[in-house]
């Protein structure tokens, strides 16, 4: 038996540190929150994705009182770009959450689908994609790439044809 451990790296920086670019990005999932439809839970997310050719798209959730048929806003954002611009990369992601009933005080982490919906771009596309999780205290958590965020990730490789 062997114990083996998994080290992840990430950053914890103020917003005011952050570059120009990601200020911007921030501000964009801050601004498309407005457009959450989360009457469900009650809680809003934002999304905004910064691609190789300059372009923001942001997304936020989309709730449906049929739950499961609902989606999170950084796959409406990432679906998006998948749809509309399928040859370009994605070089940053930044999200961020706000909610009247519940009080939130650290980053919002990614759901597991979420990340592994990361993770199929960034594999798709061979370079890695940041993650800019920004908590309502003024903090921004980084990670360079999704892998960091997604240990394990069920990758294309297990489904290749022997
Ligand atoms: N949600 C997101 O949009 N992104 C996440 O990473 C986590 C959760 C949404 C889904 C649902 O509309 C609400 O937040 C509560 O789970």
């Amino acid at each position: 038996m062997i114990e083996k451990k998994i080290n992840t790296t990430y950053v914890i920086a103020d917003f005011d540190e952050m570059s120009n670019n990601d200020q911007i990005l921030i501000n964009n999932a801050k601004r498309i929150l407005d457009s959450a439809y989360s009457p469900y839970s009650g809680f809003s997310v934002g999304a905004s994705v910064l691609l190789d050719n300059g372009k923001t798209i942001e997304g936020s959730n989309q709730e449906n009182v049929a739950f499961p048929s609902g989606l999170c806003a950084e796959r409406v954002a990432l679906f998006y770009v998948g749809s509309e611009y399928p040859d370009s990369k994605i070089k940053t992601i930044a999200i961020s959450a706000l909610s009247h009933s519940f009080t939130i005080e650290d980053y919002i982490s990614p759901c597991g689908a979420c990340r592994q919906v990361m993770a199929e771009y960034e594999e798709k596309q061979n370079s890695k994609i940041r993650v800019l999780l920004h908590s309502p205290n003024g903090k921004v958590l980084i990670s360079k790439s999704v892998e960091d965020l997604l240990p394990f990730v069920f990758k294309s490789p297990f489904l290749k044809k022997h």
